[in-house]
């Protein structure tokens, strides 16, 4: 059995923002504790994109400071609040990776999980994209491991949350670039994500698709249809509890928990065997 530890959506910023500094890496710091004192430790952390607030350099360098105090390796994935040059930049020397095309894409094998990461930014745009380029890297990349299972990792999910404003349009070009893809390749065991600020799941092309709770905060569950013109006073975001993803590789198959970060008090406790002798 093995475990990778999904965090996404970390928003870290400078005392540009002071607020949004303190809390957002207050429960940066929360969600990497409890991730270390998971038990088995994970084998690594992936972070799906978000990684700072506005893709500047200073933020990139306030979130190394907190990442060196993490002894578990760490995989990286864009996301629409970065800027792929200063990422680069930033992380060439903490791991940080390309394909050939200069997208932030890369495939690791972490021994009974595969995971391949794949970049969904678009400069300049809060939605995703796929281009066709990526596309290509994506299906030989799988193509190379048919048989080892694997997690694909993007920032923005390719299926609606029903929170409308943040939702893609379902038949987007690049999510059926992205469709065909993932469509027959069974190997695939659950394609993680973020963009959301909150955990759900959908399917596409017969794969699952799971998105996680963000570190910093979460967005509002709120189904009403909105007017992308007209704001209308409602909550958008809330201050729930940090949260991250555990996904598992246990006999062949992939499965996903969705974890709150906090201190619970234990509810009951094992004193009696579930099973008599
Ligand atoms: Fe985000």
């Amino acid at each position: 059995m093995l475990t990778l530890a999904q965090i996404t959506d970390l928003h870290v910023t400078t005392d540009r923002d002071p607020p949004n500094r303190r809390r957002n890496e207050d429960r940066l710091r929360q969600v990497l504790a409890a991730i270390h004192a998971l038990q088995p430790r994970p084998a690594a952390i992936v972070i799906s994109g978000d990684l700072v607030d506005r893709g500047e350099p200073q933020e990139y360098a306030a979130l190394q400071a907190v990442l060196r105090t993490v002894d578990i390796p760490i995989h990286y994935a864009i996301g629409n609040h970065d800027n792929r040059a200063h990422f680069l930049t930033a992380f060439k020397t903490m791991g940080a990776r390309t394909d050939p095309n200069g997208f932030v894409q890369y495939a690791v094998d972490l021994g009974e999980m595969r995971l391949v990461v794949c970049d969904t930014l678009e400069e300049g745009r809060d939605g995703g994209g796929f281009c066709e380029r990526r596309a290509e890297w994506l299906a030989q990349t799988l193509d190379e491991a048919p048989d080892s299972p694997t997690v694909i990792v993007m920032h923005h999910p390719p299926v609606l949350s029903g929170i409308q404003w943040m939702d893609p349009e379902p038949d987007a070009p690049w999510i059926e670039r992205l469709a065909c893809v993932l469509r027959g390749r069974e190997q695939v065991g659950a394609v993680i994500c973020g963009h959301v600020h909150r955990a759900f799941s959908g399917r596409l092309a017969g794969q699952t698709i799971a998105a996680a709770p963000a570190t910093s905060i979460q967005l509002t569950l709120n189904l009403t249809p909105v007017d992308m013109e007209t704001a209308d006073g409602r909550e958008i975001l809330v201050e729930e509890p940090p949260g991250y993803a555990l996904v598992m590789a246990n006999q062949g198959q992939i499965t996903t928990h969705v974890c709150v970060a906090g201190d619970f008090p234990p509810a009951v406790t094992y004193t009696q065997p579930f099973r008599a002798a």
